[in-house]
């Protein structure tokens, strides 16, 4: 988990001088869009490290290359998604327009290196954000308000929102715009505590403030079927939420942090590993549930 604040940033990331020379990918033409409405995900999980920038950054990728524009909004005031992506905030922030300083969220919208893959910048503010205004109504659907209308004059097929590691006023803004949530998990002991929060916390949107909010499911992240400990993880989240476990599972992969550190999603860093296979299937997986029930 990388923890370097953006002064710290290297605009290439670390390993641009081992960069080796690949021919470019060719671009995917954009296709039309898939649903009649635009299908917002948030990817929430109370623990850190499970992937959730990681999910973000490479379900993007991989449904921008299949052809579909992607939005993605890096809430995560560390700023690893926008890292990954090689873009730095500008003078004017997400945070900035949150709180209700001018500017829409449209105006922040930037396109990235990859085709078909845009993303509003998170910036560390977001931070201050969470702690000034946690205890008021008046901030907890302000990102839904402000996505609403962007979304009316660009209708991204798929918006992707990477939240921090806590269940506060950010993730709750992210949880209140989205249509469905991916819960990354990692299956380690401790991460168990942090699914039941989780689940407690969508449940608690779900009633009170986004009806229409559902579950697109768990995603187990960075496991390896090889070993007896992960099988019996996979098992005991099958029994235990029947149904909400996604089919596919992301498997250890060395390329995690090197397509991230490359800014490329592993998809088009390295197309041929495990890694890039199952998320072509998860994507595929995406593509296949319908949106509004989720399932
Ligand atoms: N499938 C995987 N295989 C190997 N490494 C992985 C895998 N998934 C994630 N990682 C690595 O684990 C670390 C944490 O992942 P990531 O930053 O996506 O988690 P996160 O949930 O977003 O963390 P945070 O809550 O701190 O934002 C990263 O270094 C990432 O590359
Ligand atoms: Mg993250």
């Amino acid at each position: 988990m990388e923890r370097a604040s953006y002064e710290q940033m290297s605009p290439m990331g670390l390993a641009e001088a081992d960069a080796p020379v690949r021919q470019p990918t060719p671009t995917p033409a954009p296709r039309k869009a898939p649903y009649p409405r635009p299908r917002v995900l948030g990817v929430v999980n109370r623990k850190g490290g499970v992937g959730k920038t990681t999910t973000t950054f490479n379900l993007a990728g991989a449904l921008a290359e299949k052809g579909h524009q992607v939005l993605v909004v890096d809430l995560d005031p560390m700023g690893s998604l926008c890292r990954s992506l090689k873009i730095r905030p500008e003078k004017r922030t997400l945070s900035d327009l949150l709180v209700g300083l001018s500017g829409s969220l449209g105006d922040l919208i930037r396109r990235t290196e990859i085709p078909n893959l845009f993303v509003i910048p998170g910036d560390p503010n977001l931070r201050t954000f969470e702690m000034r205004h946690s205890g008021s109504v008046e901030y907890r659907d302000v990102l839904k308000r402000q996505l609403a209308e962007v979304l009316r004059w660009k209708p991204f097929p798929f918006v992707i929102i990477d939240c921090p590691p806590s269940l506060g006023l950010i993730s709750g803004n992210a949880l209140t715009a989205s249509g469905e949530v991916i819960i990354p998990v990692d299956g380690s002991t401790y991460g168990m505590g942090a699914l039941v929060d989780t689940l407690r916390v969508v449940k608690l949107i779900q009633a009170n403030v986004n009806p229409d909010l559902s579950v697109l499911g768990l995603l187990l992240n960075n496991v390896d079927l090889g070993t007896g400990y992960d099988r019996t993880v996979l098992e005991v989240l099958r029994q235990q939420y029947p149904g909400l476990l996604i089919q596919t599972v992301i498997p250890t992969s060395p390329e995690s942090d090197l397509s991230a550190q490359m800014g490329q999603p592993v998809v088009r860093y390295a197309p041929e590993s495990w890694m890039a296979k199952a998320y072509h299937q998860f994507a595929e997986e995406v593509l296949a549930r319908r949106p509004g029930n989720g399932r």
